[in-house]
C-alpha cells in the first residue's frame, strides 16, 4: 500500500520523539494503519544539532512553511510550538493548501482553532490535535468520539505535568519549587516558556479545548480565570497535607443556564478524590456525561514518549481515513456561549 507521507516541523523533545517512536514501531503501525507512515521531510531551527536520531535520510528545509508545499508529503506535522509565528503560518498554509495537518500546540488551536477547523472542514482535510492535551492521554478522541452520544455537563483535571510535578515533589520529598521546575524542564516537560506552565496558561490553553469539544462551545480561552501556582509554598503544602489534602492545579469548565464557566486554579483536593493520587507529571480529566456517568482518563500529560504516541495515533486516523470535523461538529455549528459568572462555584 502507499504510505502517508510526513513533513514534520519541529525536531524537539515531541519532534524527535515522533521519528523515534516511528523507528521502533514502524511496522506494527503499517499493519495498523493499513500502509506505512514514514517521514520524508523536516524542519527546525538548527542543522547540525545532535538530536539521537539520524535526520540525513529526510529532506531538509530551513524555513518550516516550505513543508507546506512539499511536493512529496501528504500531511504535515507541526510541532514548532507558539501560538502565532512560524507554527500558525504553517498550519494557514498546509490547510489552504489541501494537506492535513497534526499538531501538539495548544496555544495555536486555543487561539486559533476555529478558525484553522474552518479551513481544515473548507478543503476536506483533517485537522487532528490529540497531543494537544493531556499529552498522551485520548482524551479528545474519548471526549470526541467515546462520549458522542452524551450531553456532557461538566469537565475538569489536571492539565499540566510540569505544574504537577512540581506540586507532587515539593509534597512528596520538600523540594524547592525552582530546582523542581528545572528538573521539569530538562525531563522535556515545560514549555520553551515556563511561565506558561506554572501561571497556568497552558492549562488554560488546554481547557478551552476540552470544552470546545465537550460542549459543542466555540473556543473562549479569553474568558477563563487564571491563577497559577507561582505563589503556592512549600509551607501551603505542607499545611494543606495536615488537613487531608493536595495542592493540585487544576482547570474545570461546566456549562449550563447561565453559560460557560470556566477556571484554572490551585485546588486544594481531598485524599479521598481520585485527582488527589495523580503525581508527578500525569495528567487526569474527569467528564460528566448524561447517559455514560464519570469517565475518568489518567496517564502521562507530558514528555517526549506520551506526546509522541498521541501524534502518530493521529496520524494513523488520517492513514486510514478516519476523521471527521476537528470539533466533533462543523465549525460552524459550534455555539457562542457568554461566560457564566466565575463567582463562587
Ligand atoms: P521544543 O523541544 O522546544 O522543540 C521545538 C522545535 O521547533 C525545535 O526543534 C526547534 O528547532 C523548532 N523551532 C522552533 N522555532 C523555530 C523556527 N522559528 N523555525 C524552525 N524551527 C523552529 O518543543 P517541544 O517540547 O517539542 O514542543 C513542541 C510543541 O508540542 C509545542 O507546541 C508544545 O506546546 C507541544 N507539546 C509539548 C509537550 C511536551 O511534553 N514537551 C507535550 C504536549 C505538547 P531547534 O531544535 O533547531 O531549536
Ligand atoms: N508543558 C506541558 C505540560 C506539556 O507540562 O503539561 C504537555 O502539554
Amino acid at each position: 500500500a502507499e504510505p502517508l507521507r510526513i513533513a514534520l516541523a519541529g525536531l524537539g523533545t515531541v519532534g524527535a520523539g515522533v521519528v523515534r517512536l516511528l523507528d521502533a514501531n514502524g511496522d506494527l503501525i503499517a499493519r495498523r494503519a493499513g500502509r506505512p507512515i514514514e517521514v520524508v521531510a523536516v524542519s527546525a531551527r538548527d542543522r547540525t544539532k545532535d538530536r539521537g536520531i539520524d535526520i540525513s535520510r529526510f529532506d531538509w528545509v530551513d524555513d518550516p512553511a516550505e513543508l507546506a508545499g512539499h511536493a512529496g508529503a501528504d500531511v504535515v506535522v507541526e510541532l514548532v510550538g507558539g501560538s502565532d509565528g512560524p507554527a500558525l503560518s504553517l498550519a494557514r498554509k498546509t490547510l489552504q493548501g489541501g494537506k492535513g495537518l497534526v499538531t501538539a500546540n495548544k496555544a495555536m488551536i486555543a487561539h486559533h482553532g476555529l478558525e484553522l477547523a474552518g479551513a481544515a472542514e473548507a478543503a476536506g482535510v483533517a485537522l487532528k490535535f490529540e497531543a494537544a492535551v493531556a499529552g498522551g492521554i485520548p482524551v479528545i478522541k474519548g471526549l470526541r468520539e467515546g462520549a458522542a452520544a452524551n450531553v456532557l455537563t461538566q469537565v475538569y483535571g489536571i492539565l499540566n505535568g510540569t505544574c504537577n510535578f512540581v506540586l507532587s515533589k515539593m509534597e512528596a520529598e520538600g523540594r524547592d519549587f525552582a530546582e523542581v521546575l528545572a528538573e521539569a524542564q530538562r525531563l522535556g516537560y515545560a514549555e520553551a516558556d515556563p511561565s506558561f506552565d506554572i501561571d497556568g496558561i497552558d492549562a488554560a490553553h488546554k481547557l478551552s479545548i476540552l470544552a470546545s469539544i465537550a460542549f459543542g462551545a466555540e473556543p473562549a480561552f479569553d474568558d477563563i480565570a487564571i491563577t497559577g501556582i507561582r505563589h503556592v509554598l512549600g509551607a501551603d503544602i505542607a499545611e494543606a497535607a495536615a488537613l487531608g489534602y493536595r495542592v493540585r492545579l487544576v482547570g474545570v469548565a461546566e456549562a449550563g443556564g447561565d453559560g460557560l464557566f470556566q477556571r484554572v486554579h490551585p485546588h486544594l483536593v481531598p485524599l479521598d478524590h481520585p485527582l488527589a493520587h495523580v503525581s508527578g507529571s500525569l495528567n487526569a480529566v474527569v467528564a460528566e456525561g448524561n447517559f455514560v456517568g464519570r469517565l475518568l482518563f489518567q496517564g502521562r500529560g507530558a514528555g517526549d514518549g506520551p506526546t509522541a504516541s498521541a501524534v502518530v495515533a493521529d496520524l494513523i486516523d488520517i492513514a486510514r481515513g478516519e476523521y471527521g470535523p476537528p470539533y466533533a461538529m462543523p465549525a460552524a455549528a459550534l455555539s457562542a456561549l457568554p461566560p457564566a459568572p466565575t463567582g463562587d462555584r
